[in-house]
Formats: structure tokens, sequence, C-alpha cells
């Protein structure tokens, strides 16, 4: 793309950015207006849809996730927590078995008198390419069965006319877009799959199309998956993934009008604030940034990576009145592990080790981890920049299975989710600090549930 297109882009999403706050201000409710550019019905759709969708709104709670929190013991305390309900096949979207299907959710929501529902879109083809516990139902090339057996019912069923008072947040295909920029070419950390991925470009049209179809409809407000620091905090992976992004939200068409955010952490352990250390904190002349821990971060949390993320993101080309959520759901850190102040000054590493809340043996580890606690309870607007703090991993859920366990999904046994196992490059060769006897993902721990709550961050 020319220089010249992208600044066209880039003063119409300014101009749509200053709409946008017009109508916030003003309470969101004017529809006819012009976008004086042109505007397609899809823009100005965009331009209606209110700042923050969960400003003054009532979240969905899904009743199944609660039943399950309220059956453990001490689990009533969190079981009217909102959750995202994630639509993980394409059965998903009727229901499987018993469990409810999309309109459930959507009738349910209305009933409850909510104002906004969670949804997670997570399907892609070739689903997962650095990991195998989340491999889904698609194959690599299946990109057509993802637009018009997955994507485009869930579209129909969202612009049901029913559901037009909802605000419906979307949170698109968790963990895909940074695999293509850390995990393929002359990367160490790179695998064959996400090589292919990468190559046959179906993230990249899958993720756009979902962005098109979905941003279609007026009510909907799409957030692409953003990492989390410990995976895209790096200089060699920031701008690279928010140019990824921008491509996949401008392919085929689309227009970042489609975008109204990103979301970091989800389902990951990544603290929220490490109140111990700052990214400019030096220790004997050697900046956190040198310890082990931080290993050359940018950011030293989430709230710091999240706020600083949006500015680049707003600088490749999405509108400047983005907004960013965070998963909170397992990120605490609480109980009797979690340091009550800064480590000793003998070096940087002491420092770092001593203070920091998130306890896990490397930043790379992302299965069922041993000792978290649940975050920040959903809130929002709780800082700059961020419209929500969410529970789209719903806790209790496993992240994948600690052995082969033969399913239907496409599912695959991935050692990280194996306590014995010594990992790999993306984790620096550390053990996976995995909780033992976990169900594949998706599944009910209860184990792991427990662990939460004891370990909660504000406690419960
Ligand atoms: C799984 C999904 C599940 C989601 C929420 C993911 O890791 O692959 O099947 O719905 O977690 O628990």
């Amino acid at each position: 793309m020319s220089r010249t297109r992208t600044r066209h882009r880039r003063s119409r999403a300014f101009f749509l950015a200053a709409l946008a706050t017009v109508l916030a201000t003003t309470g969101g409710t004017a529809l006819a207006v012009s976008d004086g550019a042109g505007g397609t019905a899809q823009s100005r759709a965009a331009a209606a849809r209110v700042d923050n969708p969960y400003a003054g709104a009532k979240p969905y709670v899904n009743p199944e996730w609660s039943a399950k929190a309220a059956a453990e013991p001490g689990g009533s305390a969190v079981a009217d927590q909102p959750t995202g309900v994630w639509l993980d096949r394409i059965a998903a979207i009727e229901g499987v078995g018993d469990s409810m299907g999309l309109r459930d959710h959507l009738d349910e929501a209305v009933e409850q008198g909510a104002g906004v529902i969670q949804l997670v879109i997570y399907n892609l083809p070739g689903r997962d390419c650095a990991a195998l516990a989340s491999n889904g139902e698609l194959g690599p090339t299946a990109i057509g069965r993802y637009q018009t057996d997955y994507i485009d019912p869930i579209a129909a069923i969202l612009a049901d006319p029913a559901y037009a008072n909802l605000r419906i947040v979307t949170t698109v295909e968790i963990d895909s877009l940074p695999n293509l920029v850390t995990n393929t070419g002359s990367r160490p950390t790179a695998t064959p799959e996400c090589d292919v991925m990468k190559a046959n470009g179906n993230y990249i049209k899958g993720v756009g199309y979902a962005l098109r179809e979905l941003g279609a409809v007026p009510n909907v407000y799409n957030y692409v998956d953003a990492g989390h620091h410990g995976w895209i905090g790096w200089e060699d992976n920031f701008a690279a993934s928010a140019q990824v992004m921008y491509e996949a939200a401008t392919t085929e068409g689309g227009s970042v009008d489609n975008v109204h955010g990103f979301v970091t952490n989800t389902a990951n352990y990544s603290a929220l604030k490490e109140n111990n250390f700052t990214i400019d904190d030096t220790v004997g002349g050697r900046s956190v940034r040198e310890s082990t821990w931080v290993d050359w971060n940018r950011s030293v949390d989430e709230l710091s990576f999240a706020q600083s993320f949006r500015g680049q993101l707003v600088s490749t080309g999405f509108r400047s009145d983005i907004g960013m959520l965070i998963d909170t759901s397992r990120n605490g850190w609480g109980g009797s592990e979690r340091p009550a102040g800064p480590g000793p000054t003998t070096d940087v590493n002491t420092y770092v080790e001593g203070g920091r809340y998130d306890r896990r043996l490397h930043m790379g580890n992302w299965c069922n981890q041993s000792g978290a606690g649940l975050g920040e309870r959903p809130t929002a607007s709780p800082e700059a920049g961020i419209d929500a703090y969410v529970w789209i991993k719903p806790p209790g859920e496993s992240d994948g299975a600690s052995k082969t366990f033969p399913n239907d999904e496409g599912k695959g046994f991935d050692r990280m989710c194996d306590p014995t196992y010594e990992g790999n490059p993306r984790n620096g060769f550390n053990p996976s600090g995995a909780l033992p006897d976990a169900p594949i993902s998706g599944k009910w721990f209860s184990a792991q549930f427990q662990e939460l709550l004891k370990n909660a961050h504000p406690s419960l």
C-alpha cells in the first residue's frame, strides 16, 4: 500500500474518531450521520457505537459457567461474575450436546436485562499453530468453511433485531496473529505449522473476514487479540505485531473502522501491575530490563504494556479512540507467595526476583499455572485507555490436558501442560509450571479453580 493511501485512511479514521467522541458525549444516540467522506454503511455504524461498550452496561453472566463455579466450595463468591462465551467450534453455534448455543446465550442475556455480552471468536483454520492443546477442528486450508459455516451463521444471528439493544463484544481469534510474527521463519521459536499459516495467509484472511462480517452488525464491538506483554512486548515483536494486525483489519477491503479495540492477556497469567519495580529502575547501574525475568522486554506488566501497545496501534493506523481490554481472570498472584515489597538491591536479579508478583518459572509458561489466582474482578473503565478488565477465560476451565486424552475436537497433547516437562525455546527450557491431572482445554478443572480462589488478588 502506498504512503498516500495510508495517510488518507488515517485522516478519515481521525475524523471518525472525533465524531465518535462527540457521539459518546451526547449519549451516542445520533444514528443518521454522514462521515463526510462518502463513508459506507459500515463506517456509519462504527461511528454510532458508544465509545466504551462496558460503560454503564450490566454484563451478561453465563449461567453454565456460573453453575459450575457455584457448585465448587467457596465458588459462590465469584459465580455472579461475567465470563466469555467461547464459540470454539462450529457446533458451539447451535450448542454442543445439551449445552447452550449462541441464540440461547443472547436470549438469556436479554432475559437478564444485560447491556453487554462477551463472545470469543475462536475457530481459525490451523488454530493454535505454536501449540497443540487448542488445535481445532479446521485444517490449515479450511478458510472456506471458516467463512461460510462459522462466521456467516454467527454474523446472521448477531444481526437479529431481537438483540439490537445488546452491546455484543467479540474478542477475535486468541493467539493467532502474534504467532505469525514470533513463531515463523528464522526465529528459533518457529514451528512448521505457523510457517504454513503465514505462507497460506489464512489467519490474516480469516481474521479480516471475521472483522468485516461481524463489524457490519452495528451493535457488535470487535476487539482483536493482542497477545500479552510476555509475548509481543519485545522490541522485535512490538511494531511488527501491530503491523500484522493492521494488515488483517484492512485485508480484502476491510477497514480499521471495524476494530473497536484490542484484548490482551486472554487466558494468560501476566500480572496486571508489578508495583515493586518499574521498567525505568536501575540497580547498581543496571536496568531492570537486564534482569533474567524481564529479559529486555519493554514492559514489566500487562497494564503498562496494554497502554503502550495501544499507542503503537494508533500510530500504525488504527483509530485514535480504540480501547483496550485486559483479561484479569487468572493474573492475581495473591496468596502466601505474594511479595510484600521490593526485592533486595544486591543486584538487578535479586531485586526483580524478590519483588515480582508473577511467580511463573518463565513468562512463556501458559498452561494451568501453579500458584496463580483470580485477578481484578471485571470492571469498566479502570485506567486510561482501558475499556475494561474482563474475565474472557472462564476461571476453572483447563488450558490443556496434562497427558494424551482422546477427543473429537482436534485438540492435541502439549507438553507445556505436563508438569514433568522440561520446556522448549518458547519458555527458555524451563519446567512448565503446570498443575497435574488436567483435562483437555475448556473442560472443568476443579483443582485449578480451587487454586485460583485460594490465590485470588484482590482476595475474595
Ligand atoms: C479451549 C476452548 C475453550 C476455551 C475456554 C480454550 O483453551 O481451546 O475449547 O472453550 O479455552 O475455556
